[in-house]
């Protein structure tokens, strides 16, 4: 007994000895730090700062790795999505529009972190994230436009308009507002965060066949972690602001739901819901200046005071509709309903809402779709207007050439509270929908959107969501 604590006495000695002549990078990267390591903003950061060049060095030695090795970098990328065929274990397991969305990425990024920590040769290493909600933000962060550097991808898996620079992402296409208006997780789904800015910001960046734009591809590219860093921070951001909104802590199997991963040692790990409801206590990062964490936990049984009840008004009757190139216009008859709908969309506990449902496409569209009601006709399409309703684009479902992942078509939800009496201002008996592509910046200015697909909506109609008490 004696002579085994001796023993390991003398191990972590020498391994103590080594890293004082080895250097940092031989620290254990899942020691517990003393204080929660915080995540920062990239867009503070200058190209020599240790968290940039810790990921360059950590990128290419996971690069370097076997494929066979959980940490290599094309393994951690297949535990999102592959196309390379074999079943390993944890590839294609990413959660997309499901209730699993923000929980699952957060665990991937919490393991990829560790093991980026690891071969970053940096103590407390962490994932920086992109703020692409501020206007100085919207281009490719510069440290992933140097063709030296791995964090580079060259054109056409990440298109030259990115890595020169001149792209940027439209506001409109980054609004975070009607996600963090909404109060609880859609149920079945996660949020309308995920949409925008989540998938828009994958197919602007990847258009039709860049890798940012392909759920099976996109975490081969360095910036996809920068770009999960922020929508982690977002999940924060979202509850910090309360009225309610809480992770469904009611929900036994988003609570304990078992995910797999590797750690830095290689070691295979599960981890659920209630291990990542708090990212400061349980998982020991923060973000910079963000608002002090809401403390949830799991042995409270938390349920929201209301249920969320969805009500048809109408449907329009008319074939699919399909959005190509060209903008499209969905005449809805609402004459009987103007009244209805008005007060619905004033009231405190109802939401009027258009919906989209059994969104597709045969491939990837590689575009964003602009989303009014009510415009006048004459009138251009623009966000900054009070016809705007929001934005629709297809990554992880909806997208038929998809493998690894099962098919699953496209939903989406948008609140017509804010637009509605803009829309109804003359007494025409239709509401008109309007649905337009539009293209990423260049040098400031909207391009031209490149549809490389149609996507067809097959339902549209207009609801009333009841807040009801319970
Ligand atoms: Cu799992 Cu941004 O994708």
């Amino acid at each position: 007994m004696r002579k085994h604590s001796r023993r390991r006495f003398i191990v972590t000695a020498s391994a103590a000895a080594s890293v004082a002549i080895l250097g940092p990078s031989l620290f254990d990267a899942s020691r517990v730090f003393a204080a929660p390591l915080t995540r920062r903003d990239i867009g503070g950061l200058s190209a020599s700062d240790p968290i940039i060049t810790g990921y360059k060095t950590a990128v290419t030695a996971m690069k370097a790795l076997p494929a066979t090795d959980p940490r290599s970098w094309s393994y951690q990328a297949a535990i999102h999505g592959t196309y390379t065929a074999g079943a390993h274990t944890a590839w294609n397991t990413c959660e997309h529009h499901t209730k699993f969305f923000w929980s699952w990425h957060r665990m991937y990024l919490y393991y990829f972190e560790r093991i980026v920590r690891k071969y970053s040769g940096v103590y407390g290493w962490t994932l920086p994230y992109w703020n692409y909600s501020s206007a100085t933000q919207r281009q490719l962060p510069t440290v992933f436009r140097d063709a030296t550097s791995s964090l580079f991808v060259p054109n056409p898996d990440r298109p030259n308009v990115w890595n020169t620079g001149a792209a940027s992402l439209p506001p409109a296409h980054v609004d975070t507002s009607a996600g963090m208006a909404q109060v609880s997780f859609y149920p079945g789904g996660s949020s309308s965060l995920e949409s925008n800015p989540h998938d828009n910001v994958h197919i602007d960046i990847g258009g039709a066949s860049g890798w940012m734009g392909d759920i099976q591809a996109a975490a081969q590219d360095p910036v996809f972690y920068v770009h999960h860093a922020n929508m982690d921070r977002l999940w924060n951001l979202w509850k910090a602001q309360g009225g309610g909104r809480s992770d469904p802590l009611s929900d036994n199997a988003w609570k304990n739901t078992l995910f797999t991963f590797f750690d830095e040692n290689k070691t295979q790990v599960t981890m659920k819901g209630c291990d990542v409801l708090n990212a400061a206590a349980q998982l020991n990062y923060n973000y910079e200046g963000e608002p002090a964490e809401v403390t949830e936990t799991c042995r409270r049984i938390f349920f929201p005071p209301w249920v969320l009840q969805l009500v048809e008004l109408v449907r329009w009757p008319g074939p699919p509709v399909i959005c190509g190139p060209e903008r499209v216009s969905i005449p809805i008859e609402i004459k009987a309903l103007r009244q209805r709908m008005l007060s619905a969309a004033q009231s405190n506990t109802q939401t009027l809402v258009l919906k989209f449902d059994d969104v597709e496409a045969e491939r990837q569209p590689g575009v964003v779709w602009e989303v009014y009601a009510g415009l006048p006709s004459g009138k251009e399409p623009d966000p900054e207007s009070p016809y705007f309703l929001g934005t629709m684009a297809l990554f992880s479902t909806g997208v038929r050439t998809k493998m690894g992942h099962d098919f699953k078509p496209a939903e989406f939800e948008f609140s017509l509270n804010r637009v509605i009496a803009n829309a109804l201002r003359t007494n025409a008996d239709k509401l008109e929908v309007t649905i337009v592509p539009s293209g990423i910046l260049i040098n400031g200015k909207r391009s031209q959107p490149k549809v490389a697909a149609p996507a067809k909506i097959a339902r549209v109609s207009i609801a009333i969501e009841n807040q009801q008490k319970r």
